[in-house]
């Protein structure tokens, strides 16, 4: 692959920071190492001492002084690399990525530590969009994505419950004759973005086949897919779906990781996976931003993985499904008691959003933002996650995420009496979903 098409001017000019690449060497050198060369402040004078973190199967995560000065100090762009290593290795194992037996040129899987996975998305499209680039995406979407200021032109793509429609990629591609993608001047698009599990807000997971297909038509216009995946731990069946990393035999997915809802969203911690030479330009970004992610979260993540091993993560992640699918199913079973034959929904197999068209309303925004508000229902309207807001939604986004202050104090109650492994199971499931379902009807009927 020819990286260098893709990438943007601002992205083609960054140069490594010659102060950044010195802090590595260092890092990365042993201890005997006298260095005066770091701008690094001294951990010495730094107020705090040492840390102990209590993990709920009872684990200590310990931050002694020696540990506690390196996780106060600055550290590598791309990530720790213990955290690194270990979550190369979980990607290696989950989706078995063609390109790990590359050469680093030809597009290698490289990986980096982001500050949530939002960091990497808005790093990864600022290193490939240019202003009026034509960019394909199956809108509704993500409406963080939609708040990048990308200047560019965004193409939606029709989607169903099953993700993307190919046949409908195949349509909008039609406008383009692939054997003209590289002349210049070209306007064909050269970035594919989707949300392949659980998608946000719509709840759809693609299938393999569309996967298949999808990537196909991106190898005929040498496109870029960007599979942002934040959902792809919460799929609730098994076995998971292959994901376009495990299909890329080019070196053209661009992968975003996200610990939020797994681990913790407050942590901060995400991970893009894609071809070295692109993830090398997310990390030139980096140094020039952020410099890392938190070396302190990194550490506390990282000593927490490697307590738990691959198996010990999985096993929790199957605990996380669990809550979830118990949550969604509650959820379900309240819409189809007071929303049957007012609205229409799918049973998502993965994420945390349920997307309810309400039938006979054209538009949600005023019944949410207003009428909704005032019978204290709090839902998202439709429109905010359309390519154009201000064209009328008959959607609303449902979380069924949310837990009550009832289900948070159970959770601390289970966590001191019970074996680990079912403190997630013993959900009294309140009464919030229905009693919002039965508010919603009610507003429903009023404005119908
Ligand atoms: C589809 C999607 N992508 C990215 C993100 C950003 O997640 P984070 O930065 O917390 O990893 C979210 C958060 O909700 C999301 O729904």
């Amino acid at each position: 692959m020819n990286y260098a098409r893709f990438l943007t001017a601002v992205s083609a000019a960054r140069k490594p920071s010659p102060i950044r690449m010195l802090t590595e060497l260092q890092q990365r050198s042993p201890p005997s190492l006298i260095s005066l060369a770091g701008g690094a402040p001294n951990p010495n004078t730094f107020p705090f001492q040492s840390a102990s973190i209590q993990v709920k199967n009872g684990q200590t995560i310990t931050f002694d002084e020696v540990a506690m000065n390196r996780a106060l100090q600055y550290s590598a762009s791309s990530g720790i690399p213990e955290l690194l290593t270990w979550m190369k290795n979980l990607q290696k194992n989950l989706h078995n990525p063609p390109t790990a037996s590359y050469a680093p040129e030809k597009g290698q899987m490289e990986m980096c530590v982001t500050t949530g996975s939002q960091e990497g998305l808005c790093k990864v499209f600022e290193m490939l969009v240019n202003p009026g680039d034509n960019v394909l995406l199956d809108a509704p979407t993500y409406s963080g994505t939609l708040a990048t200021p990308l200047g560019c032109n965004l193409i939606n793509v029709s989607s169903d419950h099953h993700g993307m429609i190919p046949a409908a990629l195949k349509e909008v591609l039609s406008r383009w004759d692939p054997s003209e993608v590289h002349k210049p001047g070209s306007t064909a698009p050269k970035i594919l973005y989707t949300i392949p599990n659980g998608g946000n807000p719509t709840g759809a997971s693609m299938t393999t086949q569309r996967k298949q297909e999808v990537y196909e038509l991106a190898r005929q216009y040498d496109m870029l897919i960007i599979e942002d995946d934040p959902y792809y731990y919460l799929q609730f069946d098994k076995p998971w779906a292959p994901t376009f990393l495990s299909m890329d035999v080019d070196g053209r997915i661009i992968r975003t990781d996200s610990f939020s809802k797994i681990l913790s969203s407050g942590l901060r911690i995400g991970f893009v996976t894609g071809p070295k030479p692109l993830v090398d330009r997310v990390v030139l970004h980096i140094q020039a931003s952020t410099m890392h992610t938190s070396t302190f979260t990194q550490l506390m993540v990282s000593q927490l993985l490697h307590g738990w091993g691959q198996e010990g993560f999985l096993q929790h992640i199957d605990r996380v499904i669990e809550f979830y699918s118990k949550q969604r199913d509650a959820m379900i079973s309240s819409a189809d008691k007071w929303l049957k034959g007012l609205s229409e929904w799918h049973a998502p197999s993965a994420g945390m959003f349920l997307w309810i068209k309400l039938k006979g309303i054209a538009d949600t925004q005023q019944l949410i933002m207003k009428k909704a508000l005032e019978k204290e229902v709090l839902l998202v309207p439709g429109g905010v996650f359309m390519i154009n807001s201000s064209e009328p939604c008959p959607y609303v986004r449902a979380a069924f995420s949310l837990a009550t202050p009832e289900q948070i104090d159970e959770v601390h109650t289970h966590t001191h009496t019970q074996e680990h492994t079912h403190f997630y199971t013993d959900f009294n499931l309140s009464q919030i979903f229905p009693q919002a379902f039965r508010r919603l009807a009610s507003l429903i009927k009023e404005a119908l």
